[in-house]
């Protein structure tokens, strides 16, 4: 694997523009035609919810190649009792350096500065995938589901430290940061201000439908 040197820092103002290109070059035509990702964090940033200190930037020869963001999100029991836990995503590595590790390095980078922050536990809906060797295991694991008992394949659990987990039923809530994106309208005209792109097909599309509508029996 021919990896380069590479930064891991803190995303600032002056990044937003060069992340926001990234996630929507990463993303285009991945779950469905075009994307909203890097509308998704253009409203995150603002967010009560956002974490910037969890914002990071991977950066090869000068140039952002990865970034990644987290936002608070929690868990809520049958008795009403709250656990914090922390959500990332979108996370992404520019389409020339995907897998060579990079993704790896960063996801685990932010792990570690996650963990030193005080917080104990990860929650994605993300594709399995990318994930398990990352230390994610599915939600039913440790009984961890959304309204309704519901267990969805793509939620994802991952302990930065042991034992978080006591058999208790909880309730993944997570941030209504992404709310916005429903807004199309608003989504296209922020999609203006990048280099035009085509919308299409590809299979990924349909991977993401069947991993969106798949769930586990308890
Ligand atoms: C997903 C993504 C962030 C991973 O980053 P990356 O740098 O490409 O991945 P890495 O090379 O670090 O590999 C990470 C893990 O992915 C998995 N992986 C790697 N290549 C894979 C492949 N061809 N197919 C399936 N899984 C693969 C492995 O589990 C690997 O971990 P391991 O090497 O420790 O076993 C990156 O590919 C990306 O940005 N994709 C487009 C956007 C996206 O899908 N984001 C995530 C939304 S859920």
């Amino acid at each position: 694997m021919n990896r380069k040197n590479y930064i891991i820092r803190n995303e600032n103002k002056n990044d937003y523009f060069a992340v926001e290109n990234l996630t929507r070059e990463s993303f285009w035509n991945l779950s469905f035609p075009g994307c909203n990702e890097h509308y998704f964090i253009h409203v995150m940033r603002d967010h009560k919810d956002f974490i910037p200190e969890l914002a990071f930037v991977m950066e090869v020869d000068g140039e952002i190649i990865a970034n990644i963001m987290y936002l608070k999100s929690k868990l809520i029991d049958e008795n009403g009792n709250e656990k914090e836990t922390i959500s990332f995503g979108p996370v992404c590595v520019h389409p020339k350096y995907q897998r060579m590790g990079y993704g790896k390095i960063l996801i685990e980078h932010s792990f570690e500065k996650a963990k030193e922050m005080g917080f104990d536990t990860v929650i994605i809906f993300g594709n399995p995938d990318n994930y398990v060797a990352r230390g994610f295991k599915s939600c039913i694991r440790f009984n961890v589901c959304l309204d309704g008992g519901y267990f969805p394949a793509p939620l994802l659990v991952k302990e930065l430290k042991e034992n978080q987990f006591d058999g208790r039923r909880w309730f993944y809530h997570e941030s209504d940061a992404s709310a916005p994106c429903a807004d199309e309208e608003a989504v296209e005209n922020f999609d203006k201000n990048f280099p035009p792109k085509e919308k299409g097909w590809q299979p990924s599309q349909e991977e993401f439908f069947i991993h969106s509508h798949s769930g586990l029996n308890a």
